[in-house]
């Protein structure tokens, strides 16, 4: 079992008790990653392998799973709420979930008066929030409920105590570096297209580390994966390049060092070929992670017909999750060139204002005839989706002004958000929440009605 080597050192059984008990404890299995979860950490039980999930930054995605006493297969895209029971079936190579042992869907806190589905209790939003706070400060979310912590606590030894006893144990757990080199070489040397994509699956888990995607570039990873966008296997093409985006994410070294090798036009290939809407989807994460904060990259972009590229998926049936993913990506690079002269302090300002100033995306958005694209998106039924859109349309308003006058359709579906949002607004500061999110959509939509007359 060499792909679960990272474990290997933990051996006794109790040892792995302690262990799942811990996982329990810290994290929230908040999965809208699967099937691309990270096994970090797995223990054999019944020839199944249990594991918790790290989530990905693919919120778009979220979809809640409900848990049952059962075992049950987590499907692809689907968000898991905190303190399950997970585990991967070696038979059928899924991932799957339960409630812990002696808790039921009633033990959990406000349930009972609702309905039997968990989505009452965890809305997608609060998934998210929870998963930030655990990692934030290990404690559980006020969203999990005073009932259920007390319920853990009761249950588990405190964190600090487990913490000794991990220590206690003396385990020698490999460096990340150490398991890095194992996941490339098991990559590199395999033939096979499940081992090669379950080594994408762990070494995603580790590139979100900078310091670990640095590792990347030294251990020569990164070349392979660019060289793998070049592979006539989908799956290999897809994980490839959601690995790649993972490490550019926020990371100028390893940005500068994929663009270097090429990785711009691969990606772009790829965008403009027939290929599925999940290694489209993948491909379009990579880009984005290629471009934002990297205007030599967007200049690069701009003269290989990038924006034209993704516009043509406008025309493409089935590629509608696509959709807000552009329109994100092209408002972040508006904004930051919007925001440049807040950096007018700091040593690089001029050359970069010399690089952003030769990206001409606002004047090509213009030309390319996007105006009525991206309005046309406010019919999207998702408040997330709307909100990009509308802030999208604002800062276009000075420039696609006649045509947004001349369509009727937008008039008329700014009319009917503004009506849906002020009865939103209105239950919202009812319930004592002042600046809340449909406010500020309110208000959003109102400044466009008003820059529109
Ligand atoms: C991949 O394998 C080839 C030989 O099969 C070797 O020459 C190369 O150095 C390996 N690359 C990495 C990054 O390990
Ligand atoms: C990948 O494909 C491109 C053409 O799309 C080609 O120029 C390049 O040589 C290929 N690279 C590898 C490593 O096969
Ligand atoms: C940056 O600020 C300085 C004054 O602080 C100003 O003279 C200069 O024109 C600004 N640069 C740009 C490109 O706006």
């Amino acid at each position: 079992m060499d792909f679960y080597s990272s474990f290997r050192c933990i051996s006794s059984h109790m040892k792995i008790t302690i262990f799942i008990i811990l996982t329990l404890c810290f994290y929230v299995g908040l999965s809208d990653r699967n099937p691309q979860y990270a096994l970090t950490e797995v223990a054999e039980d019944d020839g199944n392998v249990e594991a918790f999930v790290e989530n990905e930054q693919d919120p778009e995605d979220l979809e809640i799973f409900y848990p049952t006493q059962e075992w049950q297969v987590v499907k692809p895209g689907q968000a898991v709420p905190a303190g399950l029971h997970m585990r991967l079936n070696l038979q059928t190579g899924k991932n799957e979930a339960k409630l812990p042992d002696g808790q039921d869907g009633k033990d959990r806190p406000k349930q009972t008066h609702k309905s039997s589905t968990i989505s009452d209790v965890y809305s997608t939003k609060e998934l998210k929030e929870a998963l930030a706070k655990f990692k934030g400060d290990e404690k559980l979310s006020p969203a999990i409920g005073k009932d259920y912590q007390q319920d853990i606590k009761q249950r588990f030894r405190p964190i600090e105590d487990l913490k000794k006893a991990f220590d206690d144990l003396n385990i020698n757990v490999e460096t990340d570096i150490e398991i890095m080199t194992k996941i490339i070489n098991k990559f590199n040397s395999s033939s096979s297209t499940v081992e090669k994509v379950s080594a994408l699956y762990d070494l995603e888990y580790y590139v979100h580390q900078v310091d670990n995607a640095q590792n990347l570039l030294k251990l020569g990873g990164l070349q392979l994966l660019i060289n793998s966008l070049n592979s006539t296997d989908p799956l290999l093409i897809e994980h490839s390049a959601f690995v790649i985006g993972s490490a550019l994410s926020s990371n100028p070294k390893v940005q500068i060092e994929a663009f270097e090798a090429g990785a711009l036009q691969k990606l772009l290939v790829i965008l403009a070929a027939d290929q599925e809407v999940s290694v489209k989807k993948k491909t379009l994460y990579a880009l984005s992670s290629m471009l934002r904060q990297f205007p030599y990259a967007q200049q690069r972009f701009m003269k290989l017909g990038g924006l034209q590229i993704l516009k043509n998926f406008f025309k493409e049936k089935n590629v509608e999750p696509l959709y807000i993913r552009v329109i994100t990506l092209l408002y972040d690079m508006i904004m930051e060139k919007m925001l440049l002269h807040k950096e007018n302090n700091t040593g690089q300002y001029e050359q970069k204002y010399q690089q952003y100033n030769q990206i001409n995306l606002l004047e090509s958005i213009i030309e390319q005839g996007w105006c009525p694209i991206i309005s046309d998106l406010l019919k999207l039924p998702e408040n997330d989706a709307r909100e990009k859109v509308l802030k999208t349309v604002m800062i276009l308003i000075p420039h696609c002004r006649a045509e947004f006058l001349n369509d009727e359709n937008l008039r008329t579906i700014l009319n009917s958000l503004r009506k849906e949002y002020e009865g939103l607004a209105a239950d919202e500061l009812n319930s004592g929440e002042q600046d809340g999110y449909f406010s500020e959509l309110l208000s959003l939509t109102i400044s466009i009605n008003d820059k529109l007359k």
